[in-house]
């Protein structure tokens, strides 16, 4: 379903990373939520790199900072203090502009709540971000179609979200993730609407986009079971790593 990743990728990553061949690295990053009344500290100096090729699963309790890192990782925010290094550079230097690219053609994300747009097809959704870079229109759809096999769904691409099951829709959530060739995919508990047998499917898209088409998926999930299969867990509590553990090739099925 994956095969026509993009051969060469992971050597030319490595070199374009940080010194240690990071994609993202953070050191001592606090985020400081404060809202006048009060201020929460959401993330206590978190020291975190993560490699090219890595399926992380990022857990932890409900408020113990997770959201908060993701954002932080995709630039949908900043650190109040710390360093975090995008590919070896420096994201708080960072234009505005450059900011915007980055999140546009780089980072992929997908959410808890598919957040597709219920009034356009599938299809559209997926080609939304191709239209807002400006691709030409055979490009688009050559790019969509391939989209659509590579998430198994070519026969719903003319469905409305609403005419879609949960998976289905995640998984157009996903297409439209990676319509850009992002090489970091984040995805806030994807699975967290899902039924089991969804929850499934769209695991195993992610596993097999970081096995086999060499990108960096960063998931937050509260399933213990996917935290385990996906090639490194780490535990969040109070804002602070409190696990970190390797557990190997990314099992992309049960099969
Ligand atoms: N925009 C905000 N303003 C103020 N406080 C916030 C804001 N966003 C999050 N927080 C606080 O920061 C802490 C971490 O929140 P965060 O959303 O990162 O947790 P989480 O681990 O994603 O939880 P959940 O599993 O419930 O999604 C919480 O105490 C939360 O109340
Ligand atoms: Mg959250």
């Amino acid at each position: 379903m994956f095969g026509n990743g993009r051969n060469g990728r992971n050597g030319a990553e490595a070199n374009d990373g940080a010194g240690d061949g990071a994609v993202i690295a953070l050191a001592g990053v606090r985020k400081v939520y404060d809202t006048g009344a009060v201020k929460v500290e959401a993330l206590r100096r978190v020291d975190l790199a993560i490699k090219p090729n890595e399926f992380v699963a990022i857990v932890g309790p409900s408020g113990s900072g997770k959201s908060t890192l993701m954002n932080i990782i995709g630039c949908l925010d900043t650190a109040t203090e710390g360093s975090y290094r995008l590919r070896g550079e420096e994201v708080a230097g960072m234009s505005i502009d450059r900011l915007a690219d980055i999140r546009n053609q780089r980072i992929g994300f997908v959410f808890q709540n598919f957040n597709l747009l219920p009034q356009l097809t599938a299809y559209e959704n997926v080609e939304m971000p191709l239209l807002f870079k400006g691709a030409p229109a055979r490009a688009r759809r050559e790019r969509v179609e391939s989209l659509f096999e590579q998430v198994g769904l070519t026969d719903r691409m003319q469905h409305r979200p609403v005419e879609l099951s949960g998976g289905q829709m995640q998984r157009v959530a996903i297409a439209r993730a990676l319509a850009c060739e992002p090489d970091i995919i984040l995805a806030d508990e994807p699975t967290g609407n899902l039924d089991s047998r969804n929850a499934e499917t769209v695991f195993g898209v992610f596993a097999r986009l970081a096995r086999e088409q060499g990108r960096t998926i960063v998931m937050v999930t509260h399933d213990v079971d996917f935290a385990r299969r996906a090639d490194r867990q780490i535990r969040l509590r109070d804002g602070r790593i409190v696990e970190d553990t390797l557990h190997g090739p990314v099992p992309a099925s049960r099969a």
